[in-house]
């Protein structure tokens, strides 16, 4: 299939389905295809929105797998579908759900109360655990909102996949180093003593996500400043505590173009966040705003989306190839811990 076959079949389809079809797409998308969503979002952004859908009966995902499997929990009655059901995330396959309940169960012989939150980036499975468990999840648009919340029902965070979101969070709320420690799942006790348990507010997953850890560095965020002070500098929460501390601000996809937009005319912004969302931006800024990027990084799971395989979804909505389907006894707790989140951050 060529490219205008692709364009073509995908303007037919969408015309023949009419109000019953939305195609919700991540930020990370390339230009081709965020041409065809209806909506474009952050994940905090596209959750609430798949909660809220009500014509449509088939949603279609731009993204990655984590995000049409939080779309499909949120509209148990809308069929959903992926382009590329390959589409991972490595950050959300660090926490196994096998290890994190081996994690909790050495936690709970700790005389303390803990409370267990996921970053979005992770499986169904891990949702519902943090369901079952009384948790609930964040993104990075909400992450001090929810620990806050998390820290006023318990005495200690649990949080996983992502150190660098987790401390970045933490750290924001002004909690001492001390009390941030990591688990590390390839050690016996994650390495850590009865003392460090006893000492954390915040226990974090020894996770990261490859695309902006260790990419951006206090080293690109140097050279930048030098060869254009007065630069602003912004990155994505997932780079680490270092990064952000020597950057001007952080925050989710959003709110990177939300930024974007409190910028005068004529002032430049270097930014740490994957490669096709900054090069949009740059291009409709460019009569205003100067947007660079620090580095130009692809995930190349956002990246498995194409123009052909949104074609071949569409026109094959009988198939199971597509389809997102998450177990009934997953969705009941994963959706408890989903739906605690978006009251909360309403
Ligand atoms: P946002 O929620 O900021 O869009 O981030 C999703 C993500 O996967 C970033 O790597
Ligand atoms: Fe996962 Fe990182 Fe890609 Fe986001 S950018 S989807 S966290 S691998």
């Amino acid at each position: 299939m060529t490219r205008e076959e692709a364009r073509e079949l995908i303007d037919r389809r969408r015309n023949e389905l009419g109000e019953r079809l939305i195609i919700l797409g991540h930020h990370y998308q390339k230009d081709e295809v965020v041409e065809f969503c209806d909506v474009v979002g952050d994940s905090l952004e596209l959750a609430r929105k798949a909660s809220q859908i009500e014509a449509a009966e088939i949603i279609v995902f731009c993204g990655v797998y984590f995000m049409a499997e939080t779309a499909s929990i949120l509209a148990q009655d809308k069929a959903v579908y992926i382009p590329d059901p390959t589409a991972g995330c490595p950050l959300a396959d660090m926490a196994d759900i096998r290890r994190v309940m081996q994690a909790w169960e050495e936690l709970s012989r700790i005389g303390k109360s803990f409370v267990p939150v996921t970053y979005v980036n992770s499986s169904a499975e891990i949702k519902a655990f943090c369901g079952r468990n009384s948790g609930t999840v964040c993104t990075s648009g909400n992450s001090q909102l929810i620990f806050e919340w998390a820290l006023s029902h318990g005495e200690t965070v649990f949080f996983m996949p992502d150190k660098n979101l987790g401390r970045n969070t933490a750290k924001m709320m002004g909690i001492p180093g001390e009390q941030i420690v990591q688990w590390d799942p390839d050690q016996a006790r994650g390495g850590l003593t009865d003392d460090d348990i006893v000492r954390a507010r915040v226990i974090l997953w020894k996770g990261w996500c490859p695309v902006h850890w260790p990419e951006f560095a206090i080293s690109d965020i140097c050279s930048m400043r030098k060869q254009f002070p007065g630069i602003k500098i912004i990155v994505h929460p997932e780079s680490d505590p270092e990064t952000v501390e020597a950057s001007d601000s952080a925050g989710s996809t959003a709110q990177i173009l939300k930024y974007f937009r409190g910028l005068k005319p004529g002032d430049k912004v270097a930014v740490g966040t994957e490669f096709s969302m900054v090069k949009r931006a740059a291009k409709e800024y460019k009569s205003i705003i100067d947007i660079m990027a620090l580095k130009g990084i692809y995930c190349e799971d956002m990246g498995k989306i194409s123009l052909e395989n949104l074609a071949a979804t569409l026109t094959n909505l009988e198939g199971k190839e597509h389809r997102v389907v998450v177990p009934d006894s997953i969705v009941r707790e994963a959706k408890k811990a989903l739906d605690t989140m978006l009251r909360l951050s309403e």
